[in-house]
């Protein structure tokens, strides 16, 4: 079956490849405090269980991704990230649907994520799409100052 659902600007989403795992890796960078490395995005990449969604165009230039571990019947946003030049145009939207479409087919029935309390463009992003905060965890992502910020576990119910 081939998988592809649109995406504004001319993009479309797909699931991510083995050879994505370096603009994967370079587009977390650019997004994060803490980069994960291209070897990580290779493993997940390379697992059934850690389906990754990424948004590009007909040259397979990637703006985005979304990367989703899922467990019997709970899936688990681990990362989604937008290059800095395509925030703001609806792709993590974009990819976050295309990952709801895709998961129907899938036991999953609720998917999790947390997401640090100030990063309130995120935040929006989750509660537009449904999710809801269940509880909180203090401490939880680190800043280059060395102090911590409090992480919301946000869920919500899939299909
Ligand atoms: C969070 C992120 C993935 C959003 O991706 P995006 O493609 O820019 O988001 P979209 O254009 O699809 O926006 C969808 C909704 O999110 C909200 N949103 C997105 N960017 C926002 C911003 N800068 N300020 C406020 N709300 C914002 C809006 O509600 C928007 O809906 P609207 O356009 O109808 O108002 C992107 O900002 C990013 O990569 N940030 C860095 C990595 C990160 O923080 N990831 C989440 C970690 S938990």
């Amino acid at each position: 079956m081939i998988k592809l659902w649109m995406a504004p600007g001319g993009l479309h989403v797909e699931p991510g490849e083995a050879r994505d795992a370096r603009d994967l890796a370079r587009i977390h960078a650019q997004s994060f405090y803490r980069g994960w490395p291209v070897e990580e995005f290779a493993r997940f990449l390379d697992d059934k269980a850690s389906p990754v969604y990424i948004a590009c165009d007909a040259r397979r230039r990637i703006a985005g991704f979304a990367l989703i571990r899922t467990v019997l019947d709970e899936s688990e946003l681990l990362s989604i990230a937008v290059d800095p030049k395509w925030r703001g145009k609806g792709i993590g939207r974009a990819l976050l649907d295309a990952a709801f479409v895709d998961l129907m087919h899938s036991p999953a029935r609720r998917m999790f994520l947390e997401v640090d309390e100030q990063n309130l463009a995120a935040i929006r992003l989750y509660r537009k799409l449904g999710f809801a905060t269940i509880s909180s965890r203090k401490g939880y992502y680190p800043r280059p100052d060395g102090s911590a910020a409090t992480a919301l576990v946000m869920a919500r119910d899939l299909g």
